[in-house]
């Protein structure tokens, strides 16, 4: 194994109140992507944020802004999403029936194209998919909030994703619940993108992100190097 391990804080968890202190804190801190979730108060039970606030933190980082679209519809949101400044667009393979068309979609507008699986939803379902998308995000609780317990159920639901992308330059990304206590097993299991919400951002406290970020990185890549 020799795949780069990155890192992707989940400002779901940040004070919003100081919303481009954090973006800034993060940045220097060492994460690699910014995770954006975006929710709709239909296809998840709670409502976030939208387009207007990707727009507002573009410039404030160079970082990837990995938009993770909890939404549905989708389509009529990809271009505003990608003009926003978004680098990468996440779609739910539930979200819809063709998600094909989606993922196109956001190639179309010159963006990284994911799909995302929530926890009953199997790996076969992207099986056909698989050339279309530049990331896999496995679902390791259920989309809406965090700070919620990890499903460890996922382990083996990452391992099959691993297998299904083979020698392809996919990212295989884990969201939901990750800490510095299951990173190391999680990358044993094939992740290399690892979404951290409340174990980077919990007491928000910004003397706090530089070593927390660094603690899941380097028990992720013990098991990379
Ligand atoms: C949940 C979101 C996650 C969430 C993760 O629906 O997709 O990105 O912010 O939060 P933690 O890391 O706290 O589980
Ligand atoms: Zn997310």
């Amino acid at each position: 194994m020799n795949r780069p391990i990155r890192i992707a804080p989940s400002i779901l968890s940040a004070d919003f109140t100081r919303l481009g202190d954090e973006i800034r804190a993060i940045d220097a801190d060492g994460a690699d992507y910014i995770h954006v979730d975006v929710m709709d108060g239909h296809f998840v039970p709670n409502i976030t944020i939208g387009p207007l606030i990707v727009s507002a933190i573009r410039p404030l980082t160079r970082k990837l802004i990995d938009v993770h679209l909890m939404i549905a519809p989708v389509d009529p949101f990809l271009s505003a999403f990608a003009k926003a400044g978004a680098d990468s667009i996440t779609v739910h393979a539930e979200a819809g029936p063709h998600l094909h068309r989606s993922l196109q979609a956001i190639r179309a507008e010159g963006k990284r194209a994911g799909v995302a699986i929530n926890p009953a939803t199997p790996v076969s379902a992207i099986e056909h998919v698989i050339d279309d998308v530049d990331l896999i995000l496995v679902m390791s609780v259920n989309p809406g909030f965090g700070g919620q317990k990890f499903i460890a159920q996922s382990y083996a639901k990452l391992r099959q994703a691993r297998a299904l992308i083979g020698g392809r330059p996919i990212d295989l990304e884990v969201d939901g619940g990750v800490s510095v206590d299951n990173a190391r097993a999680l990358a044993e299991a094939g992740a290399d993108l690892f979404v951290a919400g409340t174990s980077v951002f919990s007491g928000n406290d910004p003397t706090s992100y530089a070593g927390r970020i660094a603690a899941i990185r380097n028990a992720a890549t013990a098991v990379t190097a």
